[in-house]
This record gives structure tokens, C-alpha cells and sequence, in this order.
């Protein structure tokens, strides 16, 4: 009780034929991870119907997004203060309408939307204007430019059958894996106080990635855990799969003072 367990002769004194087997083993796995974080990005990417890899791509499949569009929020919180209320009461019908495209100059109601656009906000959005001010001014010129903010944002999570099914596979696989890891790890020569850090890391990661995918479920807050947690199982295995081979290969004066090393082989 009380003191650290010291490493033992570590696994440079093991056959050629071992340490070949797990190195190769080893670098399957890097490839594996590199593969994951790969396929992770171009799977999520999309989530948020908006290009680029971004936290409200990891929200859009954990938790889903429901967010009106930037251009409903702008009038509904009373921009610009100039809009006569009718007008804005008939460009926020317009919007939550479900016919923004059809209706967009549609002479059908009172004022068609692209005129009270053109008569009350062109003065100020233009692309000039947004290139004067460093742009935190969206443009409103063409039909692209409100359809781009017009349409408000519903990302569905992934339905609970699809992430039970993907937390079967992954939860059993990656815990697998990472006692395999710990295995081989505390067979190094390094320090107790080093590997049992990165072990604890890494163990701590994975409860906090999986546990992330189903809490986020409940509470969007949860997505930055995913990323934090697995970033951190996958950084702390990559750190213990080189000290493991690090200790393949480094000859091996044992830090244990044993003289083993001279009865084998
Ligand atoms: C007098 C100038 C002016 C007029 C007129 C004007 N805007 Fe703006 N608008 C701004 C400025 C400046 C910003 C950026 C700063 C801000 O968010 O208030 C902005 C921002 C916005 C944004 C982005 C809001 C966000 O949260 O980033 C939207 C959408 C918008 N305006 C829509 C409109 C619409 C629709 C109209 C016409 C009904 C309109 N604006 C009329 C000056 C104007």
C-alpha cells in the first residue's frame, strides 16, 4: 500500500518475432484512428446543412438544431426599428408560411415581400454596404441572398435506433480496445505515474464520449463533452500505443536494477 508499482523489465527483452507481431499490430490501429477522425468529419459534416466541420455539426446529430433563420430573428426582435408593423407582421407570415419561395413576389398579398425588401432594407444591404462595415451586414439584392437567411434551420438527431445500434458496436469495440492498450501498457518499462495518467485519460474519454452521445440527447450543452472526451481517448491511446512501442524498441538497460536481461536469451 502506498507506493507506485515499479515498472517492470518492459518488453524490448521480448523474442523479435513478438515485438514484430504487436509493432505491426500497433500501426494498424494508428491507421484505424486516423481513419476514424477521417470518416468522422465527411459523416458529420453536412449535419448542419452548412459546409464545413463545426460544433452545430455534432449538435445537428446528437441533439438536432430547430433555429428560425437569421432573418426571422432579425424582424422579429424588432429590426429595422424604420418597418412599419404591418409590414413586418407580413414578411414574418411570409416567412413562416411554408410558401417563401412561391409567395416572394407573389402580387396575391397586399405587399409582395420582395418589394417591402426592396423599399426598406436595400438602402442599407448591399454588398458595398457590407464590405464598408467588414461585412457583419448580410446583403438582401437578389432572391439568393434572403433565401440563403429566409429558411429556418431544422436538423434532425439520429433516430435512437440508429445511435443504440452504433453505441452497441462502438462501446464494445472501443473498450475492448482500450484494455488491450492499458494491457500492453503497463507491460512498459515507463513510469507508473506517466501511463497511469494517460490511463485514467483515456478511460475517463470514452465514458464521457459515449455518455455524451445519449446526454446530448437531453441538452445541447453535452455536444462539447463528445468532442472533448474523444478527442482525449483518441489523443491519450495514440500517446500509449508510442510509449508501448517506444518500449519495443528501445534497448533495454530495465530501469528495475533486475539482471535479467543477461539469463534470457
Ligand atoms: C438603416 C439601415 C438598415 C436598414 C434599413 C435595414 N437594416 Fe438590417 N441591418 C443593418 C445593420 C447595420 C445590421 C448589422 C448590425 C445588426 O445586427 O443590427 C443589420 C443586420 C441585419 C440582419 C442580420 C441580423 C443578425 O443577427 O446578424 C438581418 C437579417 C437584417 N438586417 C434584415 C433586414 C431587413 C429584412 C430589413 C428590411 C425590412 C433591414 N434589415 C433593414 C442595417 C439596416
Amino acid at each position: 500500500m502506498g507506493s507506485m508499482p515499479i515498472a517492470g523489465e518492459g518488453l524490448s527483452s521480448q523474442p523479435m518475432g513478438i515485438r514484430t507481431g504487436i509493432s505491426a499490430l500497433i500501426v494498424v490501429l494508428y491507421i484505424g484512428l486516423l481513419a476514424s477522425a477521417t470518416h468522422m468529419v465527411s459523416h458529420f459534416e453536412n449535419r448542419d446543412e452548412r459546409p464545413g466541420f463545426t460544433l452545430d455539426d455534432v449538435t445537428g446529430a446528437y441533439h438536432g438544431i430547430d433555429s428560425p433563420g437569421l432573418l426571422g430573428t432579425a424582424l422579429e426582435r424588432g429590426h429595422p426599428e424604420t418597418l412599419p408593423a404591418a409590414q413586418r407582421e407580413l414578411l414574418l407570415s411570409w416567412l413562416t408560411g411554408g410558401r417563401i419561395v412561391e409567395d416572394y413576389d407573389s402580387l396575391d398579398l397586399e405587399i409582395p415581400p420582395a418589394e417591402i425588401i426592396d423599399l426598406s432594407c436595400i438602402e442599407c444591404h448591399t454588398r458595398a454596404a457590407g464590405a464598408a462595415t467588414g461585412s457583419v451586414i448580410p446583403p438582401l439584392e437578389y432572391f439568393d441572398d434572403i433565401k440563403e437567411i429566409a429558411f429556418s434551420r431544422k436538423v434532425l438527431p439520429t433516430p435512437v435506433e440508429v445511435l443504440a445500434a452504433s453505441t452497441h458496436a462502438h462501446a464494445l469495440a472501443l473498450s475492448i480496445q482500450g484494455l488491450v492498450v492499458i494491457a500492453l501498457a503497463c507491460m512498459t518499462r515507463w513510469r507508473r505515474r506517466w501511463i497511469s495518467l494517460l490511463i485514467a485519460i483515456m478511460g475517463l474519454g470514452l465514458v464521457g464520449d459515449v455518455g455524451g452521445w445519449w446526454l446530448a440527447r437531453f441538452s445541447p450543452s453535452w455536444t462539447l463533452c463528445i468532442i472533448v472526451s474523444g478527442t482525449a481517448y483518441s489523443v491519450s491511446q495514440g500517446i500509449l500505443l508510442a510509449s508501448v512501442l517506444a518500449d519495443l524498441w528501445w534497448p533495454g538497460a530495465s530501469t528495475s536494477g533486475t539482471k535479467q536481461q543477461t539469463d534470457t536469451e
